[in-house]
């Protein structure tokens, strides 16, 4: 059975003090939550050592936004692999769209940081998606099959995790039909060699819209922006209802 994996992705928010006090408010939410739903948090690298000793014991995975393809070396503003495992991280976020858009990731670093975190243990969440424009001119398909083909060349797909996330949708509110997202999910599906790969949609992703999209067969779980940043909202969309 493919794993249903539900991740904040923090972005740039949130101190040491006000991580506290989100785990403060969200994790007595996770009681009667299904075991079979994995919740991962991505907070910024310098809440990861806060949360990693305030979630020792929980179910709460802990997830970094971006990892180096080198061990170490002179790369300024990078952290390396073994870093994040130290302190308790098990998955990270390769290939944003706001890493692609505003810090040049290109398909190919964003191979290389693929290949970087797998060789290290780390379980990759690839972050795929068109843009608006590129949706209007019909070019969705071949924009994701194009990322998916220059990603995964030589990456092991027993650990990794997709996410589809159309950029149009990201932070806008406009979220993508659940039936096209589950549609384009199908397709990254349709390009993969290993059956078991969980692919998740992210892209204004909320708690009034979270039943419908996990109500999709080809939708394993969803990648999360701003609703990740408040307890009761973030509780809500972990605790979806199955319809
Ligand atoms: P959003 O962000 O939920 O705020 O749209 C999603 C993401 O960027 O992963």
């Amino acid at each position: 059975m493919r794993k249903i994996v539900i991740a904040g992705n923090w972005k740039m928010f949130k101190t040491q003090a006000e991580s506290r006090a989100f785990l403060t408010g969200f994790l007595p939410h996770l009681e009667d939550t299904p075991s079979s739903r994995e919740v991962v948090l991505c907070p910024p690298f310098t809440d990861l050592i806060v949360l990693s000793q305030s979630l020792h014991g929980s179910r709460v995975k802990l997830g970094a936004q971006n990892v180096h393809w080198e061990e170490s070396g002179a790369y300024t503003g990078e952290i390396a692999a073994n870093m994040l495992t130290e302190v308790g991280v098990r998955y990270v976020i390769i290939g944003h769209s706001e890493r692609r858009q505003y810090f040049g990731e290109t398909d190919a670093t964003v191979n290389l940081r693929l290949k970087a975190a797998q060789k290290s243990g780390l379980t990759p969440i690839l972050c795929v998606g068109e843009t608006k424009q590129q949706r209007d001119a019909g070019h969705t398909e071949s924009i994701i099959i194009n990322q998916l083909k220059q990603g995964l060349v030589e990456i092991d797909q027993t650990n990794l995790i997709i996410a589809y996330e159309p950029i149009w949708a990201i932070g806008t509110g406009d979220t993508c039909e659940s039936s096209e997202a589950n549609r384009v999910i199908g397709l990254i599906r349709s390009q993969l060699t290993h059956p078991l790969v969980s692919i998740q949609y992210g892209g204004s992703v909320k708690p009034n819209n979270i039943d419908e999209i996990m109500a999709q067969p080809e939708i394993d779980g969803v990648l999360v922006g701003g609703a990740s940043l408040e307890a009761d909202s973030f509780a809500r969309i972990v605790n979806y209802t199955i319809i």
